[in-house]
């Protein structure tokens, strides 16, 4: 397949995802379900209007789209912050839908033309627009819309709890466009970085190893939290992961269940994930640390494509796509397992690091220079490894996901890190 092959199958697979998260009635797509979420409507037509920009304009916004520019403006999310938008004038859903047909439909009749990786940058914008209308739909009260999620592999006993040691040395750090064209901004550029030995856990931590925490007192002993986390739980009233009901059960899009106690513990700040690791002994691993865990191949010397090697992820390797609603209990991806036996990387959950969200030495911004670089050295901890919601044709070792700490809408979870 040629690169405009591949990505022309990418933006099918990402408008498929998008549409039938979008196949909902007109009041749940105009509905604002939490203040940190925009109405569906507006992910929508923005995942248009960005699409718009890119592939058909060129990145010049003064250049005259499809919307009118009163309109556009309104899909622009500098502007517009995501509490208010469920009071702009919003395109209704059935002229949204009518939008993005047509951008797509221009952008198809032209992509001969079109450069591969501003492609690439346009579905991956789509994807994780498709994982924050999924976090919109966490937050949403209401009777379950997506059922209850497809099935997942059993999970393997005595795997939870357990590490791997990574020796230390010198290790490739980032990607570059030779090695990964499809690499964004903020993954590049390629540079070498020596890393201290380290432990790391097989699996990341458990939702039964997170309830011994709360058992053991976790959220009402201060001295298990930085002073900015104890400031933070005390606001929020955090007692429990985002979903859990405390009483063993949780609401998970909609559907009330027992929680799992094998399964990654799942939407929690990176505040809680600090003072569990804290609790546990251990550390969150720096994203380096990670990055090391996961594509580092000591018996070669080189990076691998992705931790099990170099093909696709399929269902053998990962719980990626976002269709079976919950990460897979640990254990499930013996396949999927890095150079280190590190294993569950890549899906599942988003893994807290202790790292702040900075550029890479030989930063560039891309095309789409606002993506990164007006959140360096802001209030933002990295993400890594990409949750079971993350479509897989925008997922790398190397890709790289931010958030606030005190945030737990993302599908986030913890493994944990030890100096060796
Ligand atoms: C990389 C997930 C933090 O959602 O704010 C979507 C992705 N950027 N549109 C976000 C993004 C612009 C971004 N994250
Ligand atoms: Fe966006």
């Amino acid at each position: 397949m040629t690169d405009i092959d591949t990505v022309v199958r990418d933006l099918a697979a990402a408008r498929e995802r998008t549409l039938h998260l979008t196949d909902l009635d007109e009041p749940e797509l105009l509905r604002q379900h939490d203040p940190l979420m925009s109405p569906l409507v507006w992910d929508l037509a923005h995942i248009g209007q960005q699409e718009d920009l890119w592939l058909l304009r060129g990145g010049e916004a003064g250049r005259c789209g499809i919307l009118r520019p009163e309109v556009e403006q309104l899909y622009d999310a500098f502007t517009h912050p995501r509490a208010v938008r469920a009071q702009l004038p919003l395109l209704p859903p059935v002229d949204a839908r009518r939008y993005v047909a047509e951008v797509r439909e221009r952008v198809l009749d032209r992509i001969g033309d079109a450069d591969a990786f501003e492609v690439a940058m346009v579905v991956s914008h789509e994807q994780q627009h498709d994982e924050t209308m999924l976090q919109a739909l966490q937050l949403r009260s209401g009777p379950a819309l997506l059922g209850a999620g497809s099935p997942l592999p059993p999970g393997r006993p005595g795997v939870a709890g357990t590490r791997v040691l990574v020796p230390g040395g010198p290790v490739e750090i980032g990607v570059d466009g030779t090695t990964e064209p499809f690499s964004l901004d903020n993954e590049r550029g390629a540079h070498t970085v020596d890393v201290p030995a380290f432990e790391i856990g097989r699996v990341p931590v458990t939702v039964a190893e997170y309830a011994q925490f709360i058992g053991d007192g976790g959220y009402a002993r201060p001295e298990l939290w930085t002073d900015r986390g104890w400031q933070v739980r005390t606001d929020m009233g955090l007692a429990h992961p985002m979903t859990w009901h405390g009483d063993g059960t949780r609401t998970r899009f909609g559907v009330t269940e027992q929680v799992p106690g094998d399964e990654p513990v799942q939407h929690i700040t990176w505040f809680e994930a600090d003072a569990y690791a804290r609790w546990a002994g251990a550390r969150l691993p720096t994203e380096v640390e990670w990055e090391k865990a996961a594509a580092w191949d000591p018996a070669t010397g080189r990076r691998r494509r992705y931790p099990w090697g170099s093909a696709d992820p399929t269902a053998q390797h990962a719980n990626l796509g976002g269709t079976a609603l919950r990460p897979a209990p640990v254990g499930a991806y013996p396949a999927g397992a890095s150079a280190y036996g590190v294993e569950q990387l890549m899906g599942d959950v988003w893994e807290w690091t202790s790292s702040d969200f900075t550029a890479w030495p030989g930063f560039t911004p891309m095309l789409y220079a606002d993506y990164s670089a007006p959140f360096f050295g802001g209030d933002y901890k990295v993400l890594r490894g990409g949750a079971w919601s993350v479509g897989p044709s925008i997922l790398r070792p190397s890709f790289r996901n931010w958030d606030h700490p005190q945030r737990r809408q993302v599908f986030s979870g913890v493994r944990l890190a030890w100096d060796a």
